[in-house]
């Protein structure tokens, strides 16, 4: 087990493209890291570089405390499973998942119950004596899995591990990947699109965008406090609504104003957000903070919605709608299984003014408030 410490790392490829922008991170001994972000946001590339596939333009990297800049990546003890995940195609599933361990010398015995414990856990011993060419593309992925899980490293750096499973595998991989960091605390870095894996399945969360970090925080803390609109935008789906607002005075406190809609902005808050009174501002709402019926007490406060179309999906019904006015901007709201309306149909709703947040339009900063319960 290790910590990962990268100090103001940057990645600059030979065609200048600078995929990694002086990042700095802490990744404790025994974490379980997410690295999220959209496609090209350099997340591979900060991984290949931890694992020393890919050299280090400016800034250090430390494993365990020791600076491993130039160390070579046989000698890291850290095992990758790639986004295109090579096997090799001539070797059966046990002697691809025997492979690195016969180079390390390890005893034929020892290799053995590795690989059976290994294949058990990822349900591939149907598939030992197989060739690649002969397995599914989820297949192929455990078995990728099961060669860096039978290294027994000091960490594990997994690139979008799960993109090829179906659904309900890798649902199950999920669990599988919790339950064995759970058991073997080792430290992982998982990176991930999804953000369901990226809000279940680890300690802290790293949000990167263009080559640098944006926001690092367990993830409730992430979803409840993003530090900008891409953060808010970026994680759930339906994600934070953004809305384009002000801020003015209200009686004696402030209130958010979106088209004709005031939302009063609690006291506690008020010292946070005026000295944008009378500014624009990006009001963000999310999807499940609004409720059929009014709370007492100033708790809520009431919104028109005016109905472009229903997604019943289940378990819940997303209202697509126009905020506050026909022309309003379209929002995504989350209601009950229930719940139905119909193209055109106003619908009012109350909004639950706690969970506002407000961001700075020029900076797209959030403005950071303190955190009711
Ligand atoms: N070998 C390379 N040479 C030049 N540019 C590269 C190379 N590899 C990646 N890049 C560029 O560096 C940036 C970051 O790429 P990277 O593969 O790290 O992104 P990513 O976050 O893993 O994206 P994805 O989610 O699509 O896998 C991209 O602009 C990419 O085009
Ligand atoms: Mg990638």
């Amino acid at each position: 087990m290790a910590s990962i410490t990268l100090d103001k790392i940057t990645k600059t490829y030979p065609n200048d493209v600078t995929a990694v922008n002086g990042v700095s991170l802490d990744i404790r001994d025994g974490e379980f890291m997410i690295f999220l972000g959209p496609s090209g946001c350099g997340k591979s590339t900060t991984l290949r570089m931890i694992a020393g596939l890919e050299a280090i333009s400016s800034g250090d990297l430390l494993i365990g405390g020791r600076r491993v800049n130039e160390v070579d990546p046989a000698d890291r003890d850290i095992a990758i499973v790639f986004q295109n995940y090579a096997l090799y195609p001539h070797m059966t599933v046990a002697r691809n998942l025997a492979f690195g361990l016969r180079l390390r010398h390890v005893e034929a015995s020892e290799i053995q119950s590795r690989i059976t414990r290994v294949a058990a856990l990822l349900g591939i011993e149907p598939l030992l004596s197989r060739k690649p060419s002969q397995l599914s593309g989820g297949q192929r992925q455990r078995v990728a899995l099961g060669r860096a899980l039978v290294r027994e490293p000091q960490a594990f750096l997994l690139d979008e591990p799960l993109s090829n499973l179906d659904a309900t595998l890798r649902a199950s991989m999920r669990t599988e990947l919790i339950k064995l960091h759970n058991s073997l605390g080792t430290t992982i870095v998982h990176v991930t699109h999804d953000q369901v894996e990226a809000m279940t399945m680890g300690e802290r969360i790293c949000i990167m965008r263009d080559g640098d970090i944006v926001q690092v925080g367990a993830p409730m803390e992430v979803y409840r406090n993003p530090a900008d609109t891409f953060v808010a935008s970026f994680l759930a789906t339906p994600p934070m609504n953004l809305l384009p607002g002000r801020i003015e005075s209200d009686g004696d406190g402030l209130a958010a104003v979106v088209e004709t809609c005031r939302l009063p902005i609690p006291a506690a808050y008020r010292e946070a957000y005026a000295s944008h009174a009378g500014k624009p501002v990006i009001v963000g709402l999310r999807p499940e903070d609004f409720q059929a019926v009014a709370v007492g007490g100033g708790r809520t406060a009431p919104v028109a919605l005016h109905t472009i179309t229903t997604e019943v999906l289940g378990p819940e019904v997303i209202l697509v709608a126009n905020f506050a006015s026909p022309g309003g901007p379209e929002v995504h709201i989350r209601m009950p299984r229930d719940f139905r309306a119909k193209t055109g149909e106003t619908v009012t709703l109350h909004f639950d003014l706690p969970e506002i947040q407000v961001f700075d339009p020029g900076t797209t900063r959030v403005l950071a408030r303190p955190f009711l319960p």
